[in-house]
This record gives structure tokens, C-alpha cells and sequence, in this order.
């Protein structure tokens, strides 16, 4: 492929749409050629590919073992547990059949879907794998949310079987999964036929008869199975990945297979410059949309070693990370903001005791980057730090650098110009016009239809997927990305924050609705408002402040902060510890329009000790006073 500058590689991406996409879908196999590039004859709805019969798992692991049956796939690495890993293509092939077999065995079948709740442990990966293999959808639960969720999530797939593991590990400690498992599955109406589970030997299983496998029985079982793929039409969807919004209801974002696999393919070339035969490193979550593109399906599909990795960054030491970079001689590594600003506080010396020089760059995603900590990342490392901004919605990045294509700057604290294939407008969020000066603010649009890998619909929910996505740009059918941003004269977009309800907390995407909804059911709590508030480490943190129904109950300091305790409690319960909110403050009044409509945006600025804004639509300024005491005391 020859290649341009990129304003004309990126001028083609939209001009000649079909034209472009179909030179990068040969970057993956098809077992039959497809129709037609992209069927966007009912907008917003696209289908890329269509016609076209191909499998991910194939692309990620059969078709690479004619060359690298030897080499690498999986790196598996636990500081937890203290394991170390590693799956040739062609272990990881026989290990994927296995899984597959097993699957089949539970009656698993084409568009069945599956639920894998599960710490990062190879067999998630095999996990999802398997079920793309068979042409199941694979709905991946962060392993860090409880019961609540994971029941909301349930209810939602309706997963045939469920597969999870006994316990995770986190910081030294083991996070048992079984009793919120079944928790879940007690508070949901769908029940799964099976569930899977793998015994890691860390918590207890308590297995339900009837219902529960063991995993490793299983595994004896199918040893020498031989599962071949099953073709698939490329809009047969991949897997369901549920991501928060405005409202508690988490959406299920759905993905197809075909225009996913060749985004990823041509993302590793051109953002990432990637090579088949490397290491990629990834410090996500499999439970992330990170996790499923850039730990298990990019990586693979582009013949890749890629590291899974469990444990955090500093332990046994802030070495640890740079150590596998050095052992593996990694030369792509993404992580989130959030990890750079705990490195920071490390003793850099950690960051250069290893060799580094395999390793071309680091990308950060999924949360903004501030320049400080950019900065001494690059300087620690000595390498270039690459921030690059998507959604779970899209998949693989909307802006970026794509130094794979040509060479250019990065600009501290901008993600870098539209990528290709991704029509992106700023607009005005009162008349729904097009920004076209430098340097003032919009909402971040992309005129459909949306390029290939991006959300198909919302699972089983094709209206909730035009009138959330769609709808919110006045007189226009445009994808809103829900961020403020602005964009530069050399076409570098900066990130300024939600226009909606979603909150960051070191980078991981959660609705204050859904936290609200979970803190109301504690029968002391009247109502309450979640609001993000800036956090020097984690980006944000989410601040409750709620209305008791009985004030006595937190009359005293030592009642107000017993209640608050008992208020995490059942976050923590419900949605996970990753939900918890930093603080619970109580008040006698929330601030609110006359018309009832809480003012979420007056609070966080006042958290965040600025300037509110507007306030005429206040009903009563004591309300908005009283979380100034609160979070502003006046010896402060
Ligand atoms: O607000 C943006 C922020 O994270 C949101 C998407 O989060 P999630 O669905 O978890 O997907 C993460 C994929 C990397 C966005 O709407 N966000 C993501 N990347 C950046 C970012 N904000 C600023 N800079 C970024 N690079």
C-alpha cells in the first residue's frame, strides 16, 4: 500500500469511502468476498462488508499458525499470583478450540450469547475467542462491578451460559467473584442454563448443581477438539459490551465482525505502527473496550504477542511494567492517563532501570491527559507519549496522530487531528451549525455514516440507538460523542469534558445516574445528586450529596459519617468499589431549577470551588450555599 500525506489519505477516507475501505479489508481473510463496501441505505444504520463471510477468531488466531504457529500469542502475566505465562499461536489455537468444544458441549450455538465475568486470566481469553469462533456474542463484565450491574447486564444479553472464575486478585488481595455471581443471577429475571466456572484455588466456589461446570473437568474432556470456525456474514455482531450514559440503564453496545476486524487490522498500521512478530502491551482491562480491542483482538489479528496482564503498576515496585517491556522486548504499549499519574509519584528511577529500547511509544487513552504528566512521562521514558481519544461506541480511535501514515507532531493536550474515515464536526450545541473558525467550542460530531468498527445499534434497542446517539444535534441525524472539544487552526481537536451525566474516574467511564440510583436504595436516603469533581490522580472522583429522609440521622458528625460509610457499603455492593463515591455529604436541600431539574453542573463547579455560572433558574440559592460549606469550609 502506498503511502500519502495525510490529508490526502485522510481526504480519500471520506471522499472515496468504498474505495478506501475496501483496500484495507484485505488486510484480513474472508472466506468469501463481500458485495458491498458499505449498505447505508437506511441511515444511521451502516453495514460494512455486507456479503462478505469471515470469523475473528480465525483472523486472530488460525490464519497466523501457516507462519507463527511457534511464536508468541498470549503473554499471560499475574504479580498477584506470581505467574508467567506464554501461548504459542498454536497453543492458543488448541486452547480456543477446547474452550469452543466446551461451549458447544453446554449448547452454546451461532448468536447465543455469553457472558464472561472474569478476572484477567487466559482463560477469559480463550473465553472470548471461543465464543467468536462458534459465532456466539461474548458480553465481557468488568470483573471490578458487583452484582446489581452485572444482574442489569444479565437481564439484558439473557446469556445462555455464563463463565467466570472464583475469585480475582487485586493489590495482594483476593476479590472473590462467586457469591456476587450468584447474587446476580438471584436478582435477575433471565437465568443463564450453565455457568462455567474456573478454579483459580482462591475463594470458595460453592457450586449451585444443576447449574455450575467445572472448567478444568470440562477441559479433560475436550482435549483433543478440533472446532473449526464458523463463517460468519460480516454484520453477524462479535460481541456486546455494555457502557454507561445518561440514564442508570447501562446501553449495550454492539459490534459486528467483519468492519471490527479490518479497523483494528489497519488501526495497528496506521495509529499505533505496530508490526506483525512484536509485542504489544496493553495495562487495560478485559472488561474495557481497551481490553477487547487492544489486549485480545488488535494485537492478535495482527500477529502480535500481547501481554495480559494482572496487578497494578507499582507493585512488587513501579519497575514491574517496564521490566515486561524490557522481557519482552515490547515495542507498543497503551495505558490510561490515570496509571501515568500513579508512576508519577514513584521513584522515576524505577521507570529507566530496565531496557526500554524495543519500545517505540506509549499511547494513552481514555481519559484526558494533562501536560505535566505527559511531559515527564515522555522524559522518563525517553520515548514518545501518544494520546489518542475514542469511545467504547467506536471502538478504535477518532482522533489521533497517525504517525503510521505519515510522521507528524503531537501537540500536548490534543489527541491529534480526525482519523480516517471518521467525518468529524464541530458543532454549535444551540443551532446544530457546523464550527468552522479555529478555536471555539462545540460538541464533537461524526457525519455518518460512522466507519467500520464503530457500534452497529444498541442491543435490542435499535430506537434507543438513533434517539441517544443520533437525535441530540438540533435539525440534523449526526453520531454525537457526548464531548465538548475545540479545534485548532492545524485541525488538532482538544477534549473539554461531557455534555451529559458521564464521569471519569480514572479512566473508567461510569454514569452518575447509575451510582444515584444505588445510593437512593439505602432506605435512609430522600435523594441524592452524583456529581464528578476534578481529582489531581484519578481525573475524577464521584461526590454524593443527598437529602435524609430522617436529618437526625446524620446530626452529628460521628452519625453523618457511620451513614456514610453504610452509603459506600451498598455502592460498593451494588454497582462495585469502582462506583464508590469519594465522599457522601449530607444536606437539607438539593439545588435545583424551579421546574425541579437538578443542577448537576452548578454543583461540580462549586466542588470544584468555580465560578457557577448562571443561576436565575435557581429555585433556592441556600441549597447551592450549603454545598459550599460543605465542601469550601471557611477556614479553608
Ligand atoms: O469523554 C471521553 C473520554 O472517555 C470517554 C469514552 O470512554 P470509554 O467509553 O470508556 O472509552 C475509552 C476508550 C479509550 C470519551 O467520551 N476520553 C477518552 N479518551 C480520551 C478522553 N478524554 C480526553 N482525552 C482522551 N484521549
Amino acid at each position: 500500500m502506498s503511502h500519502t500525506d495525510y490529508a490526502s489519505f485522510y481526504r480519500r477516507s471520506i471522499d472515496d469511502r468504498d474505495g478506501f475501505w475496501a483496500e484495507q479489508a484485505r488486510l484480513i481473510d474472508w472466506q468469501r468476498p463481500f458485495d458491498r463496501v458499505c449498505n447505508y441505505d437506511n441511515p444511521p444504520f451502516a453495514r460494512w462488508f455486507e456479503g462478505g463471510l469471515t470469523n475473528l477468531c480465525h483472523n486472530a488466531v488460525d490464519r497466523h499458525l501457516a507462519t507463527r504457529a511457534d511464536q508468541n500469542a498470549l503473554i499471560y502475566v499475574s504479580t498477584e499470583t506470581g505467574t508467567e505465562r506464554a501461548y504459542t499461536y498454536r497453543e492458543l489455537h488448541t486452547e480456543v478450540q477446547r474452550m469452543a468444544a466446551i461451549l458447544r458441549a453446554l449448547g452454546v450455538q451461532k448468536g447465543d450469547r455469553v457472558l464472561i465475568y472474569m478476572p484477567m486470566i487466559p482463560e477469559a481469553a480463550f473465553a472470548m475467542l471461543a465464543c467468536v469462533r462458534i459465532g456466539a456474542i461474548h458480553s465481557v463484565v468488568f470483573g471490578g462491578f458487583a452484582s446489581h450491574s452485572l444482574a442489569t447486564r444479565i437481564d439484558d444479553a439473557a446469556p445462555k451460559v455464563i463463565v467466570s472464575a472464583d475469585a480475582g486478585m487485586r493489590a495482594g488481595k483476593v476479590v472473590p467473584y462467586k457469591h456476587l455471581l450468584d447474587e446476580a443471577i438471584r436478582l435477575s429475571r433471565h437465568q443463564p442454563q450453565r455457568v462455567l466456572m474456573v478454579n483459580r484455588g482462591l475463594a470458595p466456589l460453592d457450586p449451585v448443581a444443576e447449574r455450575d461446570v467445572d472448567y478444568a473437568t470440562l477441559r479433560e474432556a475436550h482435549l483433543q477438539a478440533q472446532v473449526p470456525c464458523e463463517w460468519v456474514d460480516s454484520t453477524h455482531p462479535s460481541y456486546i459490551l455494555y457502557t454507561s450514559g445518561t440514564t442508570g440503564k447501562p446501553k449495550g453496545v454492539q459490534r459486528d465482525t467483519g468492519g471490527y476486524a479490518v479497523a483494528l487490522a489497519a488501526s495497528m498500521r496506521y495509529i499505533y505502527m505496530a508490526q506483525p512478530g512484536e509485542t504489544y502491551f496493553s495495562t487495560s482491562d478485559i472488561g474495557w473496550v481497551v481490553g477487547h480491542s487492544y489486549i485480545i483482538y488488535g494485537p492478535l489479528i495482527n500477529g502480535m504477542a500481547t501481554i495480559m496482564y494482572e496487578g497494578t503498576p507499582i507493585r512488587p515496585d513501579a519497575g514491574i511494567w517496564w521490566r515486561l517491556v524490557q522481557d519482552y522486548r515490547v515495542t507498543v504499549m497503551f495505558t490510561a492517563p490515570t496509571a501515568a499519574r500513579v508512576l508519577k509519584k514513584q521513584d522515576p528511577a524505577y521507570l529507566t532501570k530496565y531496557d526500554l529500547s524495543s519500545l517505540r511509544a506509549l499511547f494513552l487513552a481514555g481519559e484526558p491527559l494533562d501536560e505535566p504528566t505527559a511531559t515527564w512521562m515522555a522524559q522518563a521514558i525517553g520515548k514518545p507519549v501518544i494520546d489518542n481519544y475514542w469511545q467504547t461506541e467506536t471502538g478504535w480511535p477518532i482522533l489521533a496522530v497517525c504517525n503510521g501514515v505519515e510522521p507528524a507532531p503531537t501537540k500536548f493536550g490534543s489527541p491529534g487531528k480526525a482519523v480516517y474515515g471518521y467525518d468529524v464536526r464541530l458543532i454549535d450545541e444551540n443551532t446544530g451549525e457546523k464550527i468552522t473558525e479555529p478555536n471555539r467550542k462545540g460538541v464533537i460530531a461524526v457525519q455518518g455514516p460512522l466507519p467500520p468498527g464503530c457500534l452497529q445499534t444498541v442491543w435490542g434497542d435499535d430506537e434507543r440507538y438513533v434517539k441517544t446517539y443520533w437525535s441530540s444535534i438540533p435539525g440534523r441525524q449526526m453520531y454525537s460523542t457526548f464531548d465538548w472539544g475545540v479545534r485548532d487552526a492545524d485541525g488538532y481537536y482538544y477534549i473539554l469534558g461531557r455534555t451529559d451525566d458521564v464521569i471519569n474516574v480514572a479512566g473508567h467511564r461510569l454514569g452518575t445516574r447509575e451510582i444515584e440510583e444505588s445510593i437512593s436504595s439505602h432506605p435512609a436516603v430522600a435523594e441524592v445528586a452524583v456529581v464528578g469533581v476534578a481529582d489531581a490522580l484519578k481525573g475524577q472522583v464521584a461526590v454524593a450529596f443527598a437529602v435524609l429522609k430522617d436529618p437526625a440521622r446524620a446530626a452529628t458528625e460521628a452519625d453523618a459519617l457511620k451513614l456514610e460509610g453504610e452509603i459506600m457499603k451498598v455502592v460498593d455492593e451494588q454497582l462495585g468499589a469502582v462506583a464508590r463515591p469519594a465522599r457522601v455529604r449530607f444536606v437539607s436541600l438539593l439545588p435545583k431549577t424551579r421546574s425541579g431539574k437538578l443542577l448537576r453542573r452548578a454543583i461540580q463547579a462549586v466542588c470544584e470551588g468555580r465560578d457557577p455560572g448562571d443561576l436565575t433558574t435557581l429555585d433556592d440559592p441556600s441549597a447551592l450555599q450549603q454545598i459550599r460549606d460543605l465542601v469550601q469550609p471557611p477556614s479553608a
